[in-house]
């Protein structure tokens, strides 16, 4: 008896052991099968959320990468590219101030993609894969004029990067007000950059706006002999006036529309959309672009006019030192300015060229506070977004806006120009990439109470 019971006590013992250790297994796989990474789950959501605006049919990414396929090939390269940080493009600093637009892998979304990668980049329910988003014409409806660049530009088929000034002119019947101004590359694939300009001419100034040249290298002359082939002058040989970057462009981002009563302009009879520049990335084929403009009309006279101020390089406020910079030598300068009056700030344009490194901008209110503007750890030549913010950010008036920049111009610079390095400064503001920019464009209003509060996202305008 007593056998027997220490026996049976052995026997269920031995079961209880083998149903825990096989319990522990399960556990153990279908925590594995959970934490499985997949496409359908995980990675399909990430690549539409922050590649797909750029990596898709004729646009502007070297691939697309819209289906399964197309990730799952590259699956390794994703993981790499995204781990370094170098895509999705985004230089600005997230943990320093955010911005409308804002595109960034949060740790734990690389982490998944490397797992992803690792695990052989399994599909998961194939039928469930999530819808890949679509793209319309225009986040901001239908235009009220479209305006097309005179000729094509034949892009030439040498594998290098083109900079050129453009002048595409116009005219409408009668002086009107614009909302917002959209440029659309005709070339997606090559069209990198735009930074475009309104020359606005007095009616009787002018007779001719279609004459000059219309596109022109922009590194194969000084600016005012580039000025002059492009016949900008009024007939009499002064200029007109100038709005600056009403218009910008890159790959991925969408046109800015300000809220309602806030930002628009005005339109003469005569004007020109001055390109200065648009920079056309490498092509190994010879190809054509032939970009266009949609200008969104406005019923009245903007309410809130933006203003501009520039800081650095042809603006308002000195480079110290003098942007010079010696080979082999890795150089910081300033350079800053006094808030004329309480500024409603909305959009700011950090600009240097080739040899930049990093970028830091803030401002110190006269009671001693920082205002923090942007901070790029990494400086990348390619992608110099229009940073807006996702709030109206105050500057009081009486604060100190500072600047501060480094330049590298040591051979450790993959993207410097020179081998071996030479001495890069500034020249008149030249757009060269061979010469130097430090430049700092602050798109504000004055300030008015309660604009603090007030939300530049694109989603909440509606669009
Ligand atoms: C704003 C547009 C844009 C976005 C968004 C974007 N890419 Fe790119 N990507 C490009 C362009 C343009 C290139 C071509 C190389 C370059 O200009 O750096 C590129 C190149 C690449 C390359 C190839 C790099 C090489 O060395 O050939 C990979 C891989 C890549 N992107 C993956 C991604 C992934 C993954 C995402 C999202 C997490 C993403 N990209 C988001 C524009 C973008």
């Amino acid at each position: 008896m007593n056998r027997i019971n220490y026996l049976g006590f052995r026997i269920m013992d031995y079961g209880f052991r083998n149903l825990g250790f096989l319990l522990i297994v399960i556990t153990f796989l279908s925590c594995k099968q959970k934490s499985k990474v997949t496409y359908s789950k995980d990675v399909a959501p990430i690549i539409y959320k922050n590649c797909t605006s750029c990596h898709r049919p004729g646009s502007a990414g070297p691939f697309p990468l819209v289906s399964y396929n197309d990730a799952a090939k590259r699956s390794k390269m994703i993981a790499s590219i995204t781990k370094s940080r170098r895509m999705p493009p985004w230089p600005a600093d997230n943990t320093y101030t955010h911005f409308t637009d804002e595109n960034v892998l949060s740790k734990e979304e690389i982490n998944l993609l490397q797992q992803w990668a690792e695990a052989g980049a399994p599909v998961g329910d194939a039928n469930h894969v999530p819808k890949a988003p679509s793209y319309t014409a225009s986040i901001l409806g239908k235009p009220d004029l479209v305006v097309k660049m005179p000729e094509a530009f034949k892009i030439k088929g040498d594998n290098t990067d083109h900079f050129m000034f453009m002048k595409v002119p116009f005219e409408i019947p009668r002086d009107t007000f614009v909302r917002a101004i959209e440029f659309v590359p005709g070339n997606k694939a090559l069209v990198h950059h735009v930074n475009g300009h309104l020359i606005r001419y007095q009616y009787d100034k002018k007779k001719n706006v279609n004459d000059g040249e219309k596109i022109v290298d922009s590194q194969a002359y000084p600016v005012k002999e580039l000025y002059e082939k492009l016949k900008l002058a009024n007939d009499d040989g002064s200029y007109p006036l100038l709005k600056s970057s009403f218009v910008n462009y890159l790959p991925g981002v969408l046109p800015t529309m300000y809220p309602d009563g806030i930002g628009g302009f005005s339109l003469n009879r005569k004007n020109a959309i001055l390109l200065k520049d648009i920079h056309y990335g490498p092509s190994p084929i010879d190809t054509t672009d032939q970009s266009y403009f949609n200008i969104f009309f406005a019923k009245e006279a903007p309410k809130r006019p933006t203003l501009e101020m520039q800081l650095g390089t042809l603006g308002i406020s000195e480079i110290i030192p003098p942007l010079i910079i010696p080979p082999n030598e890795v150089k910081t300068f300033y350079t800053r300015a006094v808030a004329p009056r309480d500024m409603s700030v909305l959009t700011i344009n950090p600009h240097m060229h080739l040899l930049g490194k990093t970028f830091w901008a803030f401002a110190i209110t006269p009671k001693g506070d920082t205002i923090p503007l942007i901070r790029i750890q990494k400086w990348d030549f390619r992608w110099q977004y229009f940073y807006t913010f996702k709030k109206i950010v105050k500057i009081p008036r009486g604060s100190l806006i500072t600047v501060i920049a480094t330049y590298d111009n040591t051979r450790n610079n993959p993207e410097n120009p020179f081998n071996p390095p030479q001495l890069v400064q500034e020249r008149n503001g030249s757009m060269r990439t061979t010469d130097e920019m430090l430049q700092f464009i602050i798109t504000y209003l004055p300030y008015q109470p309660g604009d603090e509060n007030i939300s530049l996202a694109k989603e909440a305008n509606g669009e």
